[in-house]
């Protein structure tokens, strides 16, 4: 007598005979055992690769098509670095105090008045950019909203757009320390820092709003990361190099300003040399991706364009300073370091995937250079 018939004597007669019930029991019996097969090996393949295993994500009840919500955090992109660059006009043109005071422009005035110390224009110039800061703060709101929409909700998505309203809030109360302080050279250099980290934050919205929330996979092996690390922290230092050059330099925003006594050339020089350190390292990291090879047409192609904005820039600054600084050209070259912010950040971005899913369960993500994909 076999086991099965000694403990379940009903069940081996309906196995060992040919009826319905006996049919449908070995069918379920095949099936239960193929699906331990299935489960067992399931199991021994997770617990061997170290993959990343993740939960797809809830099919998408989003009722805003997915261009929109690039297009609102491309407008905070363009927002946020238009504002440094008609900050810097409010700048080259002396109407730094057009509005003295602030939020009002005037003691019990929103708007401009006639006054006989403070020309119209440098009011109106003022009081311009102090406008374009409610389109910012709603082109920011607009982001916010939209990511809160984006079903499933995802977290990192909505904390990067949060960033772009209350940035502008904070710089808000800045521009206002700005003025209240009479202009000092430091209050105005953190106010444009500060822009163009909204500018940096503004560009990884745009590429979260096409990628998933899985943790970064980069093409770049280890030592090429470093060197873009490396390369993100000069050209930070390129930027507060810039505004110490401008801090000591004629264009205040107001004539009474007090400035930064360093000596102009010299940080000029400072400032130019971090541009050559900021491009050998470029020039590094482009060998560096030829010898890595199989990095990303897109990687490539934002490399260039940063190459030649770089250069563009550095060509613009080198004749700015030859020209004494023309107002134009002083507002081209906020321009040119807003482009330079934009494509580096394009380029980071360019430089990892994040998984189109919703959740990483089990395992640790494999760097994509590790994985051999890059
Ligand atoms: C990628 C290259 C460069 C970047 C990203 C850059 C960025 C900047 C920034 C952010 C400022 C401050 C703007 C402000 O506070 O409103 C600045 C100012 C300045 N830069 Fe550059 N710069 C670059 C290259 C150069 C070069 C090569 C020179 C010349 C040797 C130069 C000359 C100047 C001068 C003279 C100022 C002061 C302008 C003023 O008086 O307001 N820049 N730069």
């Amino acid at each position: 007598m076999s086991a099965l018939e000694a403990y379940t004597p009903r069940l081996h007669t309906a196995l060992t005979t040919s009826s319905t019930t006996g049919n449908a029991l070995r069918m379920l019996l095949a099936w239960a055992a193929a699906t331990a097969v299935l489960a067992a090996r399931t199991l021994r393949l997770s617990l061997s690769l170290p993959t990343i295993n993740v939960v797809r994500a809830a099919p998408s009840r989003n009722r805003l098509p997915a261009y929109l919500a690039r297009a609102t955090a491309i407008a905070a992109v363009i927002t946020q670095a238009g504002i440094a660059v008609t900050g810097s006009v409010v700048r080259v043109t002396g109407s730094g105090l057009g509005c003295p005071t602030w939020p009002r422009c005037f003691p019990g005035s929103l708007v401009p008045q006639p006054h006989p110390e403070v020309a119209t224009v440098h009011q109106w110039i003022e009081f311009g950019n102090r406008l374009l800061t409610g389109l910012v703060g709603l082109v920011g709101l607009a982001c916010l909203v939209v990511a809160v929409a984006v079903r499933p909700r995802r977290w990192r998505l909505v904390s990067l757009a949060a960033t772009m309203p209350l940035g502008v809030v904070v710089q808000a109360v800045l521009g206002g320390v700005t003025v209240l302080t009479g202009l000092t050279w430091w209050t105005v250099a953190v106010h444009f820092l500060v822009s163009m980290v909204l500018v940096w934050l503004a560009v990884l919205l745009v590429a979260a709003f096409t990628e998933g929330d899985a943790p970064p996979r980069w093409h770049l092996p280890g030592p090429l990361r470093g060197l873009l690390y490396t390369a993100t922290t000069v050209l930070a230092a390129l930027l507060v190099a810039g505004t110490l050059v401008t801090s000591a330099g004629p264009h205040a925003g107001n004539t009474a300003t007090p400035r930064l006594t360093v000596s102009v050339p010299a940080l000029t020089q400072l400032h130019a040399d971090l541009l050559v350190g900021f491009l050998g390292l470029l020039v590094g990291l482009g060998f560096a991706l030829r010898a890595a090879g199989r990095v990303p047409a897109r990687t490539w192609r934002r490399y260039l364009v940063l190459v030649c904005v770089v250069l563009a820039q550095g060509t613009l600054g080198v004749v700015q300073y030859l020209a004494g600084v023309p107002e134009v050209l002083v507002s081209l070259h906020v321009l040119g370091a807003a482009s330079v912010v934009v494509v580096m950040a394009a380029l980071w971005t360019s430089c990892r995937v994040r998984d189109d899913l919703f959740a990483v369960t089990v395992g640790s993500a494999r760097p994509l250079a590790s994985a051999g994909t890059g």
